[in-house]
């Protein structure tokens, strides 16, 4: 008879079999047993724990599940205080906080560069590889102790795997809601009719401060490990500690880089400002450290922050504000677009009073209310967006905002298509805002590049009644522009050299000065690049529009739609006959064979031997039609380098046969 294991035994191997399958799991992607299996190993070991509660052991596996509630948090001491760091958003600073660490050391230094996570800064220490506390950064000093809620993440190793560590160490990560947990949260949240959280930061942070560890765990918040520390230091420089960290089972973000220069440094910021919203947690910026520690030592540390690391942060700040107001904006398409009027706030240097909520369905998504206290936040575009509501600030009497039904500029009832967000005023011939914005559009630079010509002007000169539409700035006369107010001989002049030059410009300029909706200048390049004047465009079918490359559904019904107009003929004409060119220069490629015929291409990357515009006008002229999407009935895809793995996925999945660049080349050349 087998003899029966002592329950200690049975939980010490249960424990390091879990612990194994979690490492492989976790940080190698591996699954060795089934979900089933594993749930049967972690109930097995919760059972014997229930069992001789005496053995069960504080980093048991079981405890990522949480149920531990702690009423107060310990205030603990930080055995190395946790310093923040300097910020900059300048390169010019950056250039001069490098100049600062080769001065103080006197050679060449190397830097890793990292993400700056946008979550909340943990301490993790651990004694003979066995995790023993968790605490939060509080005043640098001293923090709370959350021991049991940080056991619930799976990014923190309960016993560090392998050997080589010291005794003790620490080791300091940011902890975050990934970004689809957040947006699950928030849409379950609303769901249940439930106040949303306003961004995932706080969420993290206030995850972490749950008195009930079994709700943590619930929030499957993640942990990116990106400092070590022990003394002494068995390390030299941080990227050897970073690579030994992962290895004992700790999660470090394989974007983190080693960098011999600033310019290399600044090649990683550049390159990471808009690669890092590819990444599931949200970054603010990037952080820059002295990689050796030796050298980290001797530049020190003020009271606040190392003098041998700053995070450079990319230009989007939040702040929160009151909200004022909503003001309607009639657009060039009569695209009814809300904007937020605020109580001044600073944010990123400047004062803001406006920013852009898009559409209706955002105001309703946000559930934006007058008076509310709102988070403003400021990204790569220049006008600030409201990312968020403060609920907990939002007054008692607080009324919705009710969406306007007719147009605010004239009347008219708006209209909303299917599918789509905006609100519009169709009446895109009456509406003042309207016409006042096409005018615009069309003297842009990007479209006839009318010099002479501003908002102000064309202000006037529909005041005045004498310009309704493009054609009637070709019909204005000199006596006509000088008695404008403000307006001299010389520049009356100068507008008319302007408007005369303007009819050399080439017909893709003028067709995307026409405003026609969803046609901008790339899709009017394309379109004039297949379609060779106004003639063949306006006789075009549906199948014929769509068949041109990047040209969909909505553009083409949108461009059907522009000449079902009898107005917008009329003017085409009068543009026409003013001398404008609606002709290509550059006609369609010559046709060379039809080697491709019956054939439908998607291509996907870039290319060695030519440009994807190339690509495309080869396999015209070879009788093959250029599609956008990936569906079943493609015939090729042709695949450059850089190419997306999800349409190489779908793709493969699809059965879509994939050429290589010279593969194509060879079809062609067969
Ligand atoms: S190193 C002495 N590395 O930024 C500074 N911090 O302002 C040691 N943070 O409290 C921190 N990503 O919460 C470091 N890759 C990274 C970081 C990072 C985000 C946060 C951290 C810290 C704050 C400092």
């Amino acid at each position: 008879m087998a003899a029966v294991k002592e329950p200690a035994q049975q939980i010490a191997e249960l424990t390091a079999r879990i612990n194994h399958l979690n490492y492989q799991y976790y940080q190698n992607s591996v699954s060795e047993v089934s979900d089933i299996e594993f749930d049967g190993l972690l109930k097995q070991l919760q059972e014997i724990e229930e069992q001789f509660p005496e053995l069960r052991q504080p980093n048991s596996p079981t405890q990522r599940v949480g149920g531990t509630i702690t009423k107060s948090f310990k205030t603990v001491h930080h055995k190395w205080p946790m310093l923040s760091l300097s910020n900059t958003y300048s390169e010019e600073e950056l250039r001069e906080f490098d100049a600062r660490v080769r001065k103080a050391i006197g050679e060449e230094v190397e830097y890793v560069c990292e993400q700056k996570f946008d979550g909340v800064a943990i301490s993790l220490t651990y004694e003979n590889g066995e995790f023993v506390q968790g605490a939060t950064r509080g005043d640098g000093s001293r923090g709370d102790e959350i021991t049991a809620n940080v056991r619930t993440i799976h990014d923190v190793p309960l016993q560090v795997h392998g050997e080589g560590f010291p005794d003790l160490f620490e080791v300091r990560g940011e902890v975050f809601l990934p970004l689809q947990v957040f947006e699950q949260l928030n849409a379950e949240r609303e769901e249940a009719g439930e106040q949303l959280l306003a961004n995932p930061r706080n969420a993290a942070s206030g995850t972490l401060k749950q008195q009930d560890s079994a709700i943590v765990a619930s929030r499957k918040l993640g942990c990116f490990s990106y400092s070590f520390h022990a003394s002494p230091n068995p390390f030299d420089t941080h990227a050897e500690s970073l690579q030994a960290v992962q290895a004992w089972g700790f999660k470090v973000s394989d974007t983190w880089r080693k960098c011999q220069s600033i310019e290399a440094v600044l090649a990683y910021i550049n390159e990471w400002e808009s690669k890092r919203f590819e990444l599931p947690i949200a970054t603010d910026g990037v952080v820059v450290k002295v990689n050796s520690f030796a050298l980290q030592e001797e530049l020190g540390a003020t009271a606040k922050s190392p003098r041998w690391a700053i995070a450079y942060k990319y230009a989007s700040m939040s702040a929160a504000t009151q909200l004022l107001g909503i003001k309607y904006q009639v657009g060039r398409t009569g695209a009814v677009t809300p904007v937020a009027l605020l109580a001044p706030v600073l944010l990123a240097g400047t004062v803001v009073k406006r920013a852009s909520v898009h559409n209706a369905n955002e105001i309703e998504r946000l559930d934006l209310r007058l008076g509310d206290t709102v988070f403003v936040e400021k990204g790569g575009e220049i006008i600030p967006k409201i990312t968020g509501v403060d609920f907990s600030k939002r007054p008692a009497d607080s009324q919705p905002i009710l969406y306007p039904t007719a147009c605010p500029a004239c009347g008219t009832p708006l209209i909303r298509a299917d599918g789509e967000a905006h609100f519009y005023c169709p009446n895109d011939e009456g509406c003042p805002p309207q016409i006042k914005a096409k005018l615009e559009h069309f003297i842009s630079r990007k479209a006839l590049n009318i010099d002479g010509l501003g908002p102000e002007t064309i202000e006037q000169l529909y005041k005045q009644g004498l310009v309704r539409n493009a054609a009637d700035l070709y019909d204005l006369t000199f006596e006509q522009l000088a008695s404008l107010e403000r307006m001299g001989e010389k520049s009356a002049t100068n507008i008319l050299n302007s408007l005369e030059k303007s009819k050399e410009a080439p017909y893709d300029r003028v067709l995307f000065g026409l405003g026609i909706r969803l046609v901008g200048s790339t899709v009017a390049k394309k379109l004039t690049e297949q379609l060779p004047d106004l003639e063949a465009l306006r006789g075009a079918t549906h199948e014929e529009l769509l068949a041109i490359h990047e040209i969909g559904g909505r553009i083409a019904m949108s461009i059907l739609d522009y000449f079902q107009n009898p107005e917008h003929v009329q003017v085409l004409e009068r543009l026409k006959a003013a001398g404008l060119k609606f002709r290509s220069e550059n006609t369609a490629p010559a046709m060379e064979s039809e080697k491709l015929a019956g054939s439908t291409f998607v291509i996907s990357g870039v290319f060695q031997s030519m440009s994807r515009d190339e690509l495309q006008q080869l396999i015209i002229s070879h009788g093959g039609k250029v599609v956008s999407s990936i569906s079943a009935k493609l015939s090729f895809l042709v695949a450059g380098d850089k190419m997306g793995p999800a349409k190489l996925e779908k793709a493969n999945k699809l059965g879509v046969r994939i050429l290589s660049e010279d593969e194509f080349l060879e079809m062609i050349r067969a």
